[in-house]
């Protein structure tokens, strides 16, 4: 990039940084993105309306707020104090609402979870890719009891602490952090990497992230998801749409096993490599 490219972009990002909406973001990924929408446009007003509606489609969309990640992480440690399960379950639940995603997964998260780790070997190590809130299904996983390790992987600042706070708090190893994986793969090796419902958010930046990650990720198992009801509600062709778009990025790959589970809300690839 020529060096007034680089300062069009470096002040774009600083733009975008000023707003509150988008300043918990990680640095990176909005550079990633002015300067993707500077050399297709070369008008900086649009490109930095480009930019933020970018970051909005791949994140803010799916969030409802982030204030109250201090509060919750209080709220968390009385209930982990207290020994009672239901009522961790009950809160954990109720936070997941806050992320579109987790949202949507509320209703079906116990067999979710039981049928997955049924088709997957003992799991003593988890990576979770571009994460949201799903850390907090924790409580969910069949994790194996001791030294158990998370590492889970987004774009907010804030979100990332928190989730840190949590892992903390339920004696997990491993670590929450901010990296956009479109740039950076995750280093960590572990028995199972989660991409839940990541891939067609993580394409809509990068048409080739979907098939990288499923090949350079460290991890022998895969659990890949897909929504099969859009944000808006609409439904109808989206399984067998990302079935095949799934089918398509594993195409010409040996050796790979395969399960397909189908719930309520989700269609789940469970790989073997
Ligand atoms: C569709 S949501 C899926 C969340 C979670 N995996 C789940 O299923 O509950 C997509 C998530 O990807 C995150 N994200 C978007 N772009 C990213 C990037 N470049 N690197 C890492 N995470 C990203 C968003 O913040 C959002 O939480």
């Amino acid at each position: 990039m020529e060096r007034a490219d680089e300062q069009q972009v470096a002040s774009l990002v600083d733009a975008v940084l000023a707003s509150a909406k988008y300043r918990d973001i990680s640095k990176e990924l909005i550079t990633r993105i002015a300067a993707q929408e500077l050399r297709k446009r070369h008008n900086t007003k649009e490109a930095l309306k480009a930019t933020k509606n970018k970051l909005h489609q791949v994140g803010g969309a799916y969030l409802d707020t982030r204030e109250h990640y201090t509060l919750w992480l209080n709220e968390l440690k009385v209930v982990t104090l207290s020994g009672n399960r239901q009522r961790l379950l009950d809160l954990c639940a109720t936070m997941m609402t806050y992320h579109a995603s987790t949202r949507e997964r509320i209703a079906i998260l116990p067999q979710f979870y039981a049928q997955i780790f049924s088709e997957l070997p003992p799991i003593r190590s988890v990576l979770d890719i571009a994460c949201g809130l799903n850390p907090l299904a924790l409580p969910w996983m069949q994790l194996a009891e001791e030294g158990a390790a998370y590492y889970a992987y987004d774009i907010y600042h804030s979100m990332v602490d928190f989730l840190q706070g949590w892992l903390a708090l339920m004696h997990v190893q491993g670590s929450a952090q901010v990296c956009d994986v479109l740039q950076t793969s995750p280093p960590q090796q572990a028995d199972v990497a989660f991409l839940l419902k990541a891939i067609p958010c993580l394409e809509q930046l990068d048409k080739t992230a979907g098939h990288r990650l499923l090949r350079e990720i460290h991890a022998q198992n895969l659990v890949v998801s897909f929504p099969i009801h859009s944000l808006g509600g609409r439904s109808r062709g989206m399984l067998e749409h990302y079935e095949a778009h799934f089918r398509e990025l594993i195409a010409g790959v040996q050796h790979w096993e395969m399960k397909r589970l189908i719930f309520d809300s989700e269609l789940v690839f469970v790989v073997k490599k």
